[in-house]
């Protein structure tokens, strides 16, 4: 059965997604660059994004769940850049270069609507201005049965948990305090949704959780 799924989504100590003040010269936030300590020393990073030489064990295992049987993505409009309101025009593409990691078709939730972008290594943007449940469909349909990753961040992500429509979701809990910016779970019952957590694993830059329902 394919899922709707969150994994590798870093929290600080005290809950936050990312840091305040979100620009494009620190996309994830003031201080929000400290998360992903334990994500980006490794191999499957660095095999994006470096070298190609990185870290094994628990938090490469965790990076490479994370990539498996994915047929379509989910973003926040906030995750996808640093401009907000009205697009000025269509010159903004992402963080991720011509060829972004994620090979599928990507459906970004925004109030603004844009044309798709189709991008090198068959990922193709598409701005979904009806809501969550439209994306998600969107999602499913483009996914043919294999899961759908909800990429963040996490206005989005608390979305679809108030609305129980997520199935798994991984967290990685770093030993970094954010003291403000994006709350991940702040408000939200996860009891009464109906999670459980059904896995947590320590590495020294991370705890990982796993949550289900
Ligand atoms: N910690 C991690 O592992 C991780 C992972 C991914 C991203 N991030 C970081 O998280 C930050 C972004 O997260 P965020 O919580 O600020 O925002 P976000 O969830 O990425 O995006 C929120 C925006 O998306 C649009 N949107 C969301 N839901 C919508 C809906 N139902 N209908 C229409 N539009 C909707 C709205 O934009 P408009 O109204 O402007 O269109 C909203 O302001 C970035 O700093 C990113 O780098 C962190």
């Amino acid at each position: 059965m394919a899922k709707l799924r969150v994994a590798a989504f870093t929290i600080s100590l005290d809950g936050y997604g990312a840091g305040p003040n979100q620009t494009l010269e620190q996309p994830l936030g003031v201080g929000g660059e400290s998360l992903h300590g334990w994500l980006v020393p490794t191999r499957t990073f660095q095999q994006m994004y470096g070298d190609g030489n990185g870290t094994t064990g628990v938090n490469d295992a965790f990076a490479v769940r994370s990539f498996e049987n994915l047929g379509a993505w989910i973003l926040g409009r906030n995750m996808f850049g640093p401009i907000r309101g009205e697009w000025p025009d269509d010159a903004w593409k992402g963080w991720w270069g011509d060829n972004p990691p994620y090979h599928t078709d990507v459906f970004v939730l925004t109030h603004h609507a844009r044309a798709p972008i189709r991008m090198d290594g068959d990922t193709t943007f598409h701005f979904v201005t009806e809501g969550i449940h439209a994306a998600l469909d969107r999602a499913k349909a483009s996914a043919k049965g294999r899961d759908v990753r909800l990429g963040g961040g996490a206005a989005t992500i608390r979305q679809y948990l108030s609305a129980g429509l997520i199935d798994e979701l991984h967290v990685a809990i770093s030993p970094v305090l954010l003291g403000s910016g994006e709350p991940l779970f702040s408000g939200i019952d996860l009891l009464k949704l109906g999670y459980r957590c059904v896995e947590h694993v320590q590495s020294p830059e991370a705890t990982h959780v796993v949550l289900r329902k």
